[in-house]
Formats: C-alpha cells, sequence, structure tokens
C-alpha cells in the first residue's frame, strides 16, 4: 500500500486508478473503519476498483473546548489496519497541505440550516461546516467514483450526501452499516478514552437504543419514548446531550412513530462524547416503481425485490386478474355498472413460487398463465380505466402494503396507492428507446416488426393518451426519484434501484438478504 503524504504524491498516484473509492477518515482506524474499506474493494459490474484511504484529524469540525489536541494520532497502525483491509493507498496529508494559505483564507461550505438545527448540529455548531468544508476539499483532490461513509455517523452521512448532490459531483455516496462491540457498543476512535468503568456504563447507549426499538409500535408518541430513553441513560449514569426521534432525511422532528424513524442519542461518558442510533419502524419498506408502458418496469421491479428480500406486487397482474374474471363470467368489459359487482368479495391472492415467479390466484383459481392470453392484453387497459376497479384494486393493494416490505410496480403506485413510500421512482425511457426495444422483442418472438417511426408514433400516443385519461393518469410523484434507462443494462438500472434504495433506507433498517 502506498503512503502517500502530499497532493504531488496523489495527483501523481491517482493518474494510475481507473476506478477509485474512497473512505475519509480522521485515523485511530478501527474495524468499523476496516468494514467500509473492504466494502469499497468489491467489485463493480466486474471492475476492481482501488480504495484510497485519508488519514487527517480535521481541526475545522472541532469546537474549542473539544478534543482536537489530544485525538489519537496513530498513523503506523493506521497504515497497518488499511493495507489489512484492502486499501491500495493512504493519503495522511500535513494541515498546510491541504489548507496551503491557511484557514483563515480557506473557501467555507455552509450546508443547509435545516439539517444542523437538530442532533449534533445544535450541541456543535459549526461542526458539519467544518465537515462538508474538508470533505469537498479532499473529494476535489481525489476525485473518486465512490465515497464511502459510515451510517454510525448518520448526521453526517446526510449532510454530505446533499452537500454533494447540490453541487451536482459526479460521485456516488454508500453508506455502510455501524460496528458494535458484543454488547453493542458502536465502534468509535473515541472509545479508547474510556476507562474499564466507563466502558461498561457505556453500553448503556446501545442497550437503551434497543428497548426503545422493543416497545415501538406505530403510532407511537415519540415525545414519551424519547423521555424513557433518557431516563435510562441518566440512570447508568450518562451525562444526555440529546436523545431526538426524526424523519431520516430531511431530520426533522417527529413526534409519533410513522414509516421510518431515526432515534438518535448523544452521551458524555466520562471524556468521551458518544452517539449512537437506530430506526423505529412502523411497518416494513416500501418501494413504489411507476412509468410509462414499455420502459422495463416488470423485469427489472421483480430482480430488484428478490435482491432486496422485499415482496413483488404486480399491481398489473391484478389489473389482468380482474380482467380475465370480466370476460369469465361473460360481462361486457366496457361495462362499469356490469363490472362493479364482481368486485364485491372478489378474492385476489399473489403468492411468491420458487425463483421469485408469482402464482395469481381469483376466487380460488389459479390464473397465472391465463391472465397473459392476448385476449385479456387487449382488454385490460379498458377494464382498468374503470374508477370502480381503480378503487376496488387500491384497496386491496394498500391492505397488502399495510405490514409494508414490497415493492409495487403500476402507473399510478406512488401517487395514489402508496403515496408514503420510503422510495419512489419513476422509471422511465425515451420514446426511441422504447421503440428500439419493442422492435428487438417483436423480432425475437418471430413477429413482422414495423419501422421503428410507426412504433414511436405508437408508443407517443400511448403515452399521451395515458397521462392525460381521467382516471388515474400517469403522473411523476413529486418525490420520485427520475430513472432514464436509455442505454443502461438492465443489470445496471438493478443496481442504480438498489444504490436509490439504500440512500433511503439504510442497511441498518433493512439488511440486504445476501449480505
Ligand atoms: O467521520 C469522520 O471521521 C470525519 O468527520 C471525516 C468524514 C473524515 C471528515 O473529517
Amino acid at each position: 500500500m502506498q503512503l502517500l503524504r502530499s497532493r504531488a504524491d496523489l495527483q501523481q498516484w491517482r493518474r494510475q486508478a481507473a476506478l477509485l473509492h474512497f473512505v475519509p477518515t480522521m485515523g485511530a482506524l478501527h474495524r468499523g473503519h476496516q468494514s467500509l474499506i473492504e466494502r469499497g474493494v468489491e467489485p463493480v459490474a466486474g471492475t476492481r476498483p482501488q480504495v484510497l484511504v485519508s488519514v487527517f484529524v480535521n481541526p475545522l469540525q472541532f469546537g474549542p473546548d473539544e478534543d482536537f489536541a489530544r485525538y489519537p494520532r496513530t498513523l503506523e497502525q493506521d497504515a497497518e489496519l488499511a493495507a489489512a483491509a484492502g486499501a491500495a493507498a493512504l493519503f495522511a496529508p500535513a494541515l498546510a497541505e491541504l489548507y496551503p494559505l491557511g484557514e483563515a483564507e480557506l473557501t467555507r461550505l455552509q450546508p443547509p440550516d435545516s439539517l444542523q438545527e437538530v442532533l449534533c448540529g445544535r450541541h456543535r455548531p459549526g461542526h458539519f461546516n467544518g465537515v462538508a468544508t474538508v470533505v469537498l476539499r479532499l473529494l476535489g483532490l481525489i476525485r473518486p467514483d465512490r465515497l464511502l461513509l459510515g451510517e454510525k455517523d448518520w448526521q453526517q452521512l446526510v449532510i454530505l450526501r446533499r452537500v454533494i448532490a447540490d453541487l451536482g459531483l459526479p460521485l456516488e455516496v454508500v453508506g455502510c452499516p455501524t460496528c458494535r462491540e458484543d454488547d453493542g457498543l458502536a465502534l468509535s476512535s473515541r472509545n479508547r478514552y474510556l476507562s474499564a468503568a466507563e466502558r461498561q456504563s457505556a453500553a448503556a447507549l446501545p442497550r437503551a437504543l434497543r428497548n426503545a426499538h422493543a416497545r415501538a409500535n406505530p403510532g407511537q408518541d415519540l415525545a414519551a419514548a424519547t423521555a424513557a430513553v433518557r431516563a435510562e441513560l441518566e440512570a447508568a449514569g450518562l451525562v444526555v446531550d440529546y436523545v431526538e426521534a426524526v424523519e431520516p432525511h430531511s431530520l426533522r422532528p417527529r413526534s409519533q412513530l410513522q414509516g421510518l424513524t431515526l432515534l438518535a442519542a448523544a452521551v458524555h461518558c466520562g471524556p468521551s462524547r458518544l452517539i449512537d442510533h437506530l430506526f423505529l419502524m412502523s411497518r416494513q419498506p416500501i418501494v413504489a416503481i411507476d412509468g410509462p408502458a414499455g420502459a422495463g418496469k416488470s423485469t427489472v421491479t421483480r430482480a430488484f425485490a428478490e435482491r432486496l428480500g422485499l415482496i413483488y406486487l404486480d399491481t398489473g397482474a391484478m389489473y389482468r386478474a380482474v380482467t380475465w374474471l370480466v370476460q369469465n363470467r361473460g360481462v361486457d368489459p366496457a361495462d362499469a355498472a356490469a363490472v362493479a359487482p364482481l368486485l364485491e368479495g372478489l378474492d385476489l391472492q399473489l403468492s411468491t413460487a420458487a425463483a421469485g415467479s408469482q402464482r395469481v390466484r381469483v376466487n380460488g383459481d389459479d390464473v397465472t398463465e391465463a391472465i397473459r392470453s392476448p385476449e385479456v392484453t387487449a382488454q385490460v387497459s379498458l377494464v382498468a380505466a374503470h374508477g370502480c376497479v381503480r378503487e376496488a384494486l387500491t384497496r386491496h393493494q394498500q391492505a397488502m402494503g399495510e405490514r409494508g416490505g414490497l415493492v409495487a410496480e403500476g402507473r399510478d403506485i406512488g401517487t395514489a396507492v402508496f403515496p408514503d413510500a420510503e422510495l419512489k421512482v419513476f422509471l422511465t425511457a425515451t420514446v426511441a428507446e422504447r421503440a428500439r426495444r419493442r422492435a428487438l422483442d417483436l423480432q425475437q418472438r418471430g413477429f413482422s416488426v414495423p419501422p421503428l417511426m410507426e412504433l414511436e408514433a405508437q408508443i407517443a400516443e400511448r403515452d399521451h393518451l395515458d397521462s392525460s385519461r381521467e382516471v388515474a393518469p400517469l403522473t411523476q410523484a413529486h418525490d420520485a426519484e427520475e430513472l432514464i434507462t436509455d442505454g443502461l443494462s438492465i443489470e445496471a438500472v438493478i443496481e442504480r434501484l438498489v444504490t436509490l434504495f439504500r440512500t433511503r433506507v439504510p442497511q441498518e433498517a433493512w439488511p440486504d438478504p445476501a449480505r
């Protein structure tokens, strides 16, 4: 592993790194930092990245009464631990290397107040300005493809994600789960300040949070929950800076448990200030994927759901199932009044069979294959446009979503069915790209292929109809992430979805089943 001490060394080394992942640290490395490095060396689409670790005790992020002077500086040992975890280089600049004109002359960054007014920001004024300033300075010098940060410093992760997004920097930010000791204490460089007795008391921090987690229930009053944690921490002799419950991304305070909620605390234990958090959930996560026809939603949604251990809720199959029922009962599919009675007491079951394939049952009949027939395909749009059908199936889908733990795909999923989904994605592709895919599909299935211009016109017309129809028009939810899939392989789209999911739902709240 290369030890780089100057910007010149860094620039020289940087030239040979094709895919570079970056782990910034203040040194005093431990297993938590090593887990970031190990995550960083994992191949991306078959390419092995190099990991660069920085060690720099950044004065800008310490308050006047904080531990800058005595912060552990253990470069030799850091180099050994970084190398053992697979780092290719360690950048350990002196102060003058990083801030050559001095601190007074430095351009500083100021992340939004709303993200700094809570949690640690309120108790450490200027801390996150200092963090953002140094990290952006390092990113400018290192120009990595990916930045890996610990979820342990959740507020730091949220703030850096925002700063990087606001400045439009072309890199991915990956959060990695907290590493803990056997008794639950989160690993931290500051744990080494603790005496044996303090170390024992420190375990009360994760314990109090875990107890709150065990007591959590949907709709719970969070003021009472945080007060209970505070009392438990104080009883263990810890001096509490804060115990707060907030929405994990905006960091806005939450008074009732709904969706994913961050419960975070900071305490003083002897000479150390310790932080920790966990996530409370009123239900398991929901991902809503909408988008125009022909953007490849079903294929990627199914695979994405499997990757994350979520259930795939194929709402299209539900509309097809109702269409099948309408046809099977000989009802006119255009006649809403005749269709409505079929929806009363409708028993519609979706179940996942081996290898992620889904079985569909209507009133006890297995219609998995039947709903893919050309007859159903020809009439599903007509049936799905009836208000009574939309309402019945929306109710059905919402009931299925009560426990969460699913990825739902459909035309109005993010807007009408699950407006409070943790992640909403508008999966789309240009008309030209969808026409190209349609042509390929027709060709592969042995059908004659109309000219591309004709396919494009048909797709544009369908988009227009879908977006302008009265019932459940296709619209992009205001808080949906747009994912344009032109030129991306299916695997690459799934990767992007997983990355988006992880920006909304951390590993700690919903771990990857494969990891
Ligand atoms: O998390 C840390 O160790 C520091 O805040 C960081 C990101 C290295 C910036 O100095």
